[in-house]
């Protein structure tokens, strides 16, 4: 397929924020009197702030009233905020930067659909919000992946159609959005975990890998002019 538009996740595919997430994880389980083995760490990959935390809550057997649970994730939030305060463009993933630039440059549309609510932050510390025509996060909506709704509204907001769209994303639960999505995914990461995706790349350093899977990038056609008949 020839996609016209590239919807990319943020967490994990653009910046690898994914090791503070989970370390920040960790130490609410700790604090709980439970520990968070490194496996546990795909199931919380791409999924909301909440869901993340009755993820957690779940592998521990704790239960906890809503105020209890309210208090954890912000709790938890302040050390993900805390630690990625000081993020800069050096800390992108490799290709990232270099993979926008290129799609851009052919005319393809670009969206983020980050289930983060810190992605407006994170974009900033980066200096990359202008490489994409549209942001849609977490605090812009509220399903939460495998939900297709981030990456349907990133396409609306580009106009172009499921069908003409890649998503980028590393975590099962975004993947699974994208394909619910109709539209085409791309995993960042290992095939071994990503099963569901269509085609799998270590990183955006490797995009141009995607061709040999039939996957390829242009510009949205300019719309047909009408032919004006004497
Ligand atoms: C996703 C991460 O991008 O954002 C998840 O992969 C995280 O691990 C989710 O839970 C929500 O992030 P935040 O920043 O709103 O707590
Ligand atoms: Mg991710």
């Amino acid at each position: 397929m020839t996609a016209h538009a590239a919807l990319f996740d943020l967490d994990g595919v653009i910046v690898d924020t994914a090791v503070h997430h989970f370390a920040a994880w960790r130490e609410t389980a700790a604090e709980l009197g439970f520990t968070l083995a490194d496996r546990d760490e795909e199931l919380l990959k791409g999924v909301g702030r909440m869901d993340a935390l009755r993820i957690v809550l779940e592998i521990g057997g704790v239960e906890v009233d809503d105020a209890t649970a309210e208090r954890l994730a912000a709790e938890k939030n302040a050390r993900y905020v805390e630690a990625i305060a000081s993020i800069t463009p050096a800390d992108m993933l490799p290709g990232a930067r270099d993979c926008l630039e290129a799609l851009r440059a052919q005319g393809v549309r670009t969206a983020l659909g980050s289930a983060s609510r810190n992605a407006p932050m994170i974009l900033d510390g980066l200096g990359i919000r202008d490489l994409f025509d549209a942001v849609i996060d977490g605090s812009v909506v509220t399903e939460a992946k495998p939900h297709p709704r981030v990456f349907l509204a990133g396409a609306e907001a580009l106009g172009v159609a499921p069908a003409d769209c890649v998503v980028f994303e590393d975590a099962i639960a975004g993947v699974r959005a994208a394909k619910a999505g109709g539209m085409l995914a791309v995993g960042i990461g290992d095939p071994a975990v990503l099963t569901e995706a269509d085609a799998v790349i270590p990183g955006l350093h490797a995009v141009d890998a995607l061709a040999s899977h039939g996957i390829t990038f242009a510009g949205a056609p300019a719309p047909a002019t009408e032919e004006i008949s004497a």
